[in-house]
């Protein structure tokens, strides 16, 4: 049980000199929360026993970079996927289709679909004919609540131009921004465990699973890479993270349509 003067602040201290994140960014029960998991996995029981810990084992200190890190995301993180979703992908699975499925893992708080929802109402409200629904998941149900609302802080609009805010958003008496009900009602958000080897949707046309598999056994991964082969209709398209890759096992089932920006269609 962690109690008050628990030496949280020298935890704290020695994260910002070694990780370089800084804490008082982020809500204190976001920080604490995190360094629980951590604490967890490594059987350490109080905030200075994993401060010892991080000394006695500097991997850790990588482990812990990355769980503080877990939920970042984005509107348009990697411009040129979203570029390439925009200009290729969706016209090539709206090409002889009125409606599209699309699965998004791993969504955090919601900028990723809410993103692609974006390019999506540009392209259905130039041809009324077509449809397109969302699916969003998480396992995180606290980042789900957020995705949810939709509700964003004005420095989570950084790279959205003024045209888009204007259209997609309604700015809040306290300043921030609540995404507008077009975008809303082209998404599903649901909790839902990747490793549970069901996916929440099937005859899927695209999905997007960016920045999520960290922490995955390459088992994990391969397990993944298969259920969602198993989700996509053939010619579905996968999108993976920038950093991520397909293992061996598994690398036959997609073929790359581009390479860098790790987006695969699915193989028969
Ligand atoms: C770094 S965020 C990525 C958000 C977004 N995809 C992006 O690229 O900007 C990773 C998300 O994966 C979620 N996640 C981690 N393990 C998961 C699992 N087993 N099942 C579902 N979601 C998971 C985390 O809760 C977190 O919100």
């Amino acid at each position: 049980m962690i109690t008050a003067d628990d030496g949280f602040s020298a935890l704290k201290k020695y994260i910002e000199q070694t990780i370089k994140i800084q804490c008082n960014n982020y809500k204190e029960d976001y920080i604490k929360r995190r360094l629980l998991s951590r604490m967890r996995s490594t059987s350490t029981a109080t905030y200075p026993d994993y401060l010892r810990y991080l000394h006695e084992h500097p991997p850790e200190l990588e482990n812990l970079r990355n769980a503080l890190t877990i939920n970042v995301t984005e509107f348009f993180r990697d411009a040129e996927v979203y570029d390439l979703l925009k200009k290729e992908v969706l016209p090539a699975l709206f090409h002889g289709r009125k409606t599209i499925r699309i699965w998004c893992a791993g969504c955090s708080t919601g900028e990723e679909p809410y993103s692609i929802a974006m390019i999506l109402h540009d392209i259905i409200a130039a041809d009324k004919s077509l449809s397109a629904q969302i699916t969003a998941t998480d396992i995180d149900e606290v980042v789900l609540k957020k995705a949810k609302d939709g509700i964003y802080s004005e420095k989570a609009m950084g790279k959205l131009s003024a045209a888009q805010i204007q259209r997609h958003f309604t700015k809040l008496p306290d300043g921030n921004y609540q995404v507008k009900p077009h975008l809303q009602e082209l998404i599903r958000f649901r909790p839902h465990d990747l490793m549970s080897g069901l996916p929440p949707a099937k005859f899927l046309d695209l999905i997007t699973c960016r920045n999520v598999t960290i922490y995955f056994t390459e088992k994990q991964k391969d397990d993944l890479a298969r259920m969602f082969h198993a989700a996509l209709v053939p010619g579905g398209y996968y999108v993976m993270g920038k950093t991520e890759y397909l293992g061996r096992e598994v690398e036959g089932l997609f073929t790359p349509i581009n390479s860098i920006q790790k987006i695969y269609t699915r193989k028969d």
